[in-house]
């Protein structure tokens, strides 16, 4: 059965950990000579096009970038049908779209044909689980105590402040399968629901994720003593019209040289990019020593050389996920 990534919840444990293994690898094999991957964009965007059209390059494969209104998703055509004309000719699917739904649609008439093209998220408005990959390479590498290896991610603490979104909830699958205390901060009103939060509780024990999660509207509360801190934006793509609205919400809840120091001393500062300075995140602090957002963006195309290689079979042995969003 073909495997699909349209968020985390889509591997096991298990296999994210082959998967982060198999990115770490400084060589893959060619899984793409002689393949297309169509890659959708409904929104724009720098790192996750390059990052992706360079994996894809460097695998051995032609990367073709498609702009949403080309194709004109349920607009020109249906998702349905756009899915099952590229599949006529690319070993992968990768897309970001408006509404995360349009991925489901796309994989359900893969799968209904029996095509073996697997679909890749590449930022929904609910996921954006490519990233949380590249943020998990980049904890891994930068919590590492010397140079033997990664470092192990379950027990260290991860502390999200701002806008419980597409970002926050990939990030928090991610870190919670990998182990980690993750713990959100967000205002009153921008935060995960309870029907959310029970989610997570049911997919963590479905998927044995060992993490913990804490939520909170006080910022101090969950970044103390944390071992890495993570911003995004306070206002996503496609919510441009409630920016005044959410610049005031959010006030007290930027990543400053104040709120770092009350992490742990050693604490990195991730941040998915891209970063408004004097908002989400201080000037001093993104560009300051202990960030590590440009090691994320390199990671951008690790994480999307490990992600193709295991969809396309090397180290992709374990059982399908039923649990998998794509499942749902
Ligand atoms: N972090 C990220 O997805 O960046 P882009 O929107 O530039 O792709
Ligand atoms: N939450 C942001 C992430 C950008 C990479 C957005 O959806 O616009």
């Amino acid at each position: 059965m073909t495997r699909h990534f349209l968020d985390i919840e889509d591997i096991s444990v298990d296999e994210l950990a082959n998967l982060l293994a198999l990115a770490e690898q400084p060589t893959l094999a060619r899984v793409l000579s002689g393949h297309g991957v169509a890659m959708i964009f409904e929104k724009p965007s720098a790192r996750t096009r390059n990052s992706t059209e360079m994996a894809v390059f460097s695998l051995g494969g032609h990367a073709v970038y498609i702009q949403g209104h080309e194709v004109g998703l349920d607009v020109r055509e249906s998702a349905e049908d756009v899915a099952r004309t590229l599949a006529c000719y690319h070993r992968v699917l990768c897309a970001r779209v408006i509404a995360h739904d349009s991925l489901h649609r796309m994989v359900g008439a893969l799968d209904a044909g029996g095509v073996d093209v697997p679909v890749v998220n590449l930022l929904s408005d609910w996921a954006h689980p490519c990233q949380a990959l590249a943020d998990l390479l980049t904890l891994r590498e930068s919590l590492a105590p010397d140079s033997a290896g990664p470092a192990v991610l379950g027990g260290r603490s991860i502390a999200y402040v701002g806008d419980a979104n597409n970002m926050c909830r990939s990030l928090v699958k991610a870190a919670m399968a990998v182990g980690m205390d993750v713990r959100v901060a967000s205002p009153k009103g921008f935060s995960f629901s309870e029907e959310e939060l029970a989610v997570l509780a049911w997919l963590g024990r479905d998927e044995h994720w060992t993490g913990t999660l804490h939520t909170t509207d006080e910022p101090y509360e969950a970044v103390d003593g944390a071992d890495a801190l993570y911003t995004d934006v306070w206002t996503s793509m496609g919510q441009e019209e409630e920016e005044v609205l959410r610049r005031k919400a959010f006030r007290g809840f930027t990543v400053d040289e104040k709120l770092l120091a009350a992490a742990a001393p050693t604490a990195v500062v991730l941040h998915c990019l891209p970063a408004h300075r004097g908002e989400e995140i201080s000037a001093g602090v993104v560009d300051g020593p202990q960030s590590v957002v440009w090691r994320q963006a390199a990671h951008r195309m690790t994480a999307m050389r490990g992600l193709f290689a295991w969809l396309l079979g090397a180290g992709n042995t374990g059982p399908v996920s039923a649990r998998g969003s794509a499942a749902r």
